[in-house]
């Protein structure tokens, strides 16, 4: 047989194969045990040696020719099949992608949770600057340049800027700044950021938050202080709390108390957290002082009303059952990814 007709003959069938299996049958048929190349090496035994030498180089040429063309095609039929299985078979039983996002910090979400319970309850959110002035901070809060809450004590230390102000120390300047713009009756929170220059421990932080609150009416009391709160802890913690106020001193609120609760953490048994006692301080409120409505712009003949501060950080670390301030603002993940 012609070598050159059996090799276009060849490259033919090659390129009508369709699949791997038609491949295979081609290549049994030209280079298989019984193909026909080896059946025309076979025959070369009837020829003379010179004849036997050239055509063995043209036979040995045409194998070369037609296996190169068989395993082009074939590569290229696998990587079709392999094509076809991926877009044929989904399987849906197989874990979908994670993508790793942040999310919001602990004291973001509890304080966002706060503001939902209290604006249930009627209150609106009020903001006021973090860089703020001594009149606001200390002065209209009825807090005395000779005070020594001005100084260290219950107001911690104060962070004096060099141009001039301070960093608020709390979120009470926020009250007088909302009462000069706003007439009664009117109840809102005020969550914030506050400094004081302390040296930090498990419980304090140079800067951590507080919510302020509050209530102006014709005849706001203690009594719808109490309500108001003993409603908001129970909603914060999903159930009751018990608190207790004790006589305080503020120099904004007369009369004043320190708000304490049953420790969340022991559950009132005692522990360290709660210094043995079964109930942790959370907060002071009282009685908006007259000096302080009237500093605001209102006459405290036709109104009173209530103001508490607390504070975030410890609210959330008592729900939370979180034992150091300071993880707030560590950025350890392995805290944050708690939440
Ligand atoms: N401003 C007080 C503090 O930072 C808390 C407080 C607010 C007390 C309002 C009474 C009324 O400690």
């Amino acid at each position: 047989m012609d070598i050159k007709n059996l090799i276009e003959e060849a490259k033919k069938e090659i390129e009508k194969a369709g699949d791997l299996n038609e491949m295979d049958m081609v290549f049994r048929k030209y280079l298989g045990k019984t193909g026909a190349i080896r059946n025309q090496f076979l025959e070369m035994k009837n020829l003379t040696s010179e004849e036997r030498g050239i055509a063995g180089q043209e036979l040995n040429s045409a194998k070369n020719e037609i296996e190169t063309a068989i395993n082009e095609k074939m590569s290229l039929l696998r990587s079709v099949e392999l094509n076809k299985k991926e877009s044929e078979v989904v399987d849906v039983t197989l874990p979908g992608k994670k993508f790793s996002a942040g999310h919001l910090h602990p004291l973001t979400l509890n304080r966002r949770r706060m503001e939902e319970i209290f604006s249930l309850m009627g209150f609106e959110v009020a903001e006021g600057p973090e860089i703020e002035d001594e009149w606001h901070n200390f002065d209209a809060l009825n807090i005395l340049p000779q005070h020594p809450a001005r100084d260290a004590l219950s107001l911690g230390k104060t962070f004096y800027l060099t141009l001039g102000g301070l960093l608020r120390t709390h979120t009470s300047p926020v009250q007088i700044r909302f009462m000069e713009s706003h007439q009664p009756p009117f109840r809102i929170i005020i969550p914030g950021r506050v400094y004081r220059a302390e040296s930090t421990d498990s419980s304090h932080e140079v800067q951590f938050h507080q919510i302020e609150g509050l209530m102006v009416g014709k005849d706001v009391s203690v009594a719808n202080f109490k309500a108001i709160f003993a409603k908001f802890l129970q909603e914060f913690f999903g159930k009751e709390m018990k608190i207790r106020l004790r006589p305080s001193y503020f120099p904004f609120t007369e009369p004043s108390f320190e708000v304490d609760m049953s420790c969340a953490i022991c559950g009132g048994k005692g522990c360290p957290a709660c210094k043995q006692s079964g109930w942790v301080e959370f907060m002071g409120a009282g009685m908006v002082h007259p000096n302080v409505l009237k500093n605001g712009g209102l006459d405290p003949n036709d109104w009173q009303g209530f103001a508490f501060g607390m504070s975030l950080d410890r609210l959330t670390m008592m729900k939370h059952k979180i034992n150091n301030i300071r993880l707030f603002q560590g950025n350890d993940l392995r805290f944050l990814k708690q939440f």
